[in-house]
């Protein structure tokens, strides 16, 4: 596998290889092996046309903390905005010799469009609603660290189904992998043509959604790709949807809740319970730093 564009490429033996690369990377450093050499001499370049902190951030420390060379380009700083199109903008960072290009963009597709032509190995860090595969495989292995299991597991998805490709890439990997899966939104946030996703029930109620269920992950509302609105208000989609102490004693027990981040507090997640003791949102970016040099080198050795 030369690029990694989407949760699609992965079988399930790919991933169980990757979260060994992920375990043995995680338990060195643990005992005190905080550098590695398996990237170096290698550059990686981060180009993002959209804003990010955790992806971006733990991307760029992985390839650090293997060895390798790493910058950033910024959408915003780049000549992109001097008229530069995508392609002549990734050709040049070819020329400049870049073993890795990690992009992210706000175009569908844009990550694809580019792993085909280009040497270099490209993953997609986000690619408009399209796809979000490193945080599709970090979630799966935040739920396998804490639940010891994936199959069987029944995980809920809520809110903005429609423009997220975090929940597009953690169906399919889920899914894949055992679960049974739930999704839940408004009307309005969920996909009209569901059969390309692969879930097992769908509702409009979340108190139906959450009830039973061992893992919750809620995911942000995406204003800024809603070109017109699609609830009232915020206010009234936090009442709705928004988990509450009372929503949260619907899941079973031991359940755990999820969201990829950035959290807009007191909307999906009622405040207190952001890092409550069923959250393992902090786990989750711990687990994306280990996971993402896991994914630097399962490229490599494809
Ligand atoms: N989960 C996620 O993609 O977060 P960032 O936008 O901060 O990278």
């Amino acid at each position: 596998m030369k690029d990694f564009i989407s949760v699609d490429q992965l079988t399930e033996k790919e991933f169980y290889t990757i979260y060994d690369i992920y375990r043995d990377y995680r338990d060195r450093y643990r005992k005190g092996e905080t550098k590695f050499s398996d990237l170096r001499g290698y550059s990686i370049l981060l180009p993002f046309f959209e804003n990010s902190t955790r992806t971006r951030t733990s991307f760029e420390l992985a390839g650090k903390i293997l060895g390798a060379d790493t910058i950033n380009i910024s959408g915003s700083s780049s000549s992109v905005k001097k008229g530069e199109t995508l392609y002549d903008t990734i050709k040049t960072l070819e020329a400049m010799q870049a073993d890795f290009i990690v992009m992210r963009h706000y175009m569908s597709g844009a990550a694809h469009i580019v792993a085909g032509r280009v040497k270099s190995r490209v993953i997609n860090a986000g690619d408009g609603t399209h796809q979000h595969p490193s945080q599709a495989v970090l979630d799966a292995i935040t739920i396998l660290e804490k639940k010891g299991k994936i199959e069987g597991l029944k995980i809920a998805i809520i809110g903005d189904i429609l423009h997220s490709r975090v929940a597009r890439s953690d169906i399919k990997l889920l899914h894949m992998l055992g679960a049974e899966i739930t999704i839940c939104g408004p009307q309005t946030m969920l996909p009209r043509h569901l059969e390309p996703f692969e879930v097992d029930f769908v509702t409009t109620d979340v108190n139906d959604a959450l009830k039973d269920k061992d893992v919750a992950i809620f995911l942000r509302i995406q204003l800024e790709r809603q070109k017109k609105p699609f609830f009232s208000t915020v206010n009234e989609y936090s009442i709705k949807y928004g988990l509450n102490q009372e929503r949260l004693n619907l899941l079973k027990e031991d359940a755990v809740i999820m969201h990829p981040g950035p959290v807009n507090r007191g909307v999906e997640i009622q405040s207190e319970l952001v890092y409550g003791s069923r959250s393992l949102i902090l786990e989750q970016v711990e687990t994306g730093l280990f996971t993402r040099m896991a994914i630097y080198r399962f490229l490599l050795d494809s």
